[in-house]
């Protein structure tokens, strides 16, 4: 089995299972000569194919993960382990600017696309509401036979375009511009509503965000995210590339929480220190991040949630996306995806954990703390203006429950 891989409307090379030496990617001869970047840095342009060991992390890390892939491979019928069939069936649309298709698919990628029925075919609020509810069924990357759309993480999502308070679905290649994430079941009904207040809380406390609503059709509630990885330049709809830290760094989503062999925070801030076209500058977004994510209590900040993007040439941090208080539903791990110092437990973070990190990243201490100060009170100040959000008339609950898990007690 070979597939095509595609930057954009290049094709950069072919993604091969062989019988010897197992999945192997090669970038294409004429790649290497028009000196376009590598698709990950962990995949450097070389003329010698790339192994199995070395090119599974990034492929496998467009993939969606846990019960979503589960789900997916079911219903597809494939196995799990399949890396290179859930791509030929899902990977025509990826995170970045990463297009997978099949051997026999002659569709010709472009770099950017018309907004016209051509490219998006629209999709009724009464069809979203079907295909949140029938999850279950069909998972919401395959609502439809023809589609091919994959995005990483344990929830499901369908990428989508929201344009003029209307919906569309991508087609012949075509890429999406913004993301639905239908909140969750039962105690975790108030994901939505969750993520919605964590990203507005980082947006006022000036941090780089994507913009979020939050929706609701009929009695269905979801998560509305503009994709930081589309642009929309003379009118037409571009990809810009990205990639996460696992992928970047050469880890498997199996293994994105650094108690499973992925990466600690001075990985991450080492990788974006010695990649990023303004290092000083990325260095400290991605510090705030993580202040920001221990602040508001979310647990499940992991090396699939840190992005990189690729715009025009430059490597820079993507905004914080996937921000909840994971601390507003017991049920959940309260130990951090990445140790703080020496802890892994949220509550057992204390300042001497605060200096270690400051240590490990070559930091002062004192100025890690005046961030994580200087932090809270813009999120408190923060507070009082969400709290006045119209979205959030219904959600009075999470709200009180986010404001009483903030870790600001240091
Ligand atoms: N606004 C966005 N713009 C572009 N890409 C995004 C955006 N939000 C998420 N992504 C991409 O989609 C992936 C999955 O998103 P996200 O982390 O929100 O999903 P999740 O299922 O909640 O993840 P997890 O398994 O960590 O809970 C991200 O790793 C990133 O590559
Ligand atoms: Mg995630």
């Amino acid at each position: 089995m070979k597939l095509h891989v595609y930057l954009g409307e290049n094709l950069a090379g072919h993604l091969e299972s062989t019988s010897e030496r197992g999945v192997v990617f090669s970038y294409a001869t004429d790649y290497l000569k028009s000196g376009q970047p590598p698709i990950s840095l962990s995949l450097p342009l070389q003329a010698n194919e790339l192994p199995q060991k070395a090119c599974i992390p990034f492929f496998e890390g467009l993939l969606p993960e846990g019960n979503v892939k589960k789900r997916i491979s079911e219903y597809l019928h494939i196995s799990e382990k399949s890396t290179l069939k859930l791509l030929q069936e899902l990977g025509g649309e990826c995170a970045g600017m990463i297009s997978i298709l099949p051997d026999d698919e002659h569709l010709q990628i472009k770099n950017a696309y018309d907004f016209s029925p051509e490219n998006y075919e629209s999709l009724s609020e009464k069809k979203i509401v079907e295909y949140i509810q029938n999850i279950n069924v069909r998972p919401l990357l395959k609502v439809k036979n023809k589609l091919r759309l994959s995005l990483a993480g344990a929830q499901e999502k369908l990428p989508l375009v929201y344009a003029n308070d209307k919906f569309y679905l991508p087609k012949n290649g075509a890429p999406s511009t913004h993301i639905l994430k239908p909140t969750g079941q039962g105690p975790l009904s108030s994901l939505s509503a969750n993520e919605y207040i964590c990203t507005k809380l980082a947006k006022y406390a000036g941090l780089p965000v994507p913009n979020v609503k939050l929706m609701q059709i009929d009695e269905t509630e979801f998560l509305l995210a503009e994709r930081y990885d589309r642009t929309i330049q003379d009118g037409k709809i571009q990809r810009i590339h990205q990639e996460d830290t696992c992928q970047a760094l050469g880890i498997l989503s199996d293994n994105k929480y650094q108690n499973d062999g992925g990466p600690s925070i001075a990985d991450i801030y080492e990788l974006i220190k010695n990649n990023t076209t303004i290092p000083l500058l990325e260095t400290r977004t991605f510090l705030q991040y993580v202040l920001f994510n221990f602040i508001i209590g979310n647990c499940d900040a992991h090396g699939k949630n840190y992005s990189l993007m690729f715009p025009k040439g430059s490597v820079k941090l993507t905004p914080l996306y996937d921000a909840v208080c994971t601390l507003a539903y017991p049920n959940l791990t309260q130990k951090l995806s990445m140790k703080i110092g020496k802890h892994y437990e949220i509550r057992k973070v204390n300042e001497y954990d605060f200096e270690l990190l400051a240590n490990q990243l070559g930091l002062k201490a004192k100025a890690l703390m005046d961030t994580y100060h200087k932090l809270i009170r813009k999120i408190e100040l923060s507070l009082k203006v969400i709290k006045e959000d119209p979205s959030l008339r219904k959600h009075d609950d999470i709200f009180e429950v986010i404001v009483n898990k903030l870790q600001k007690n240091l």
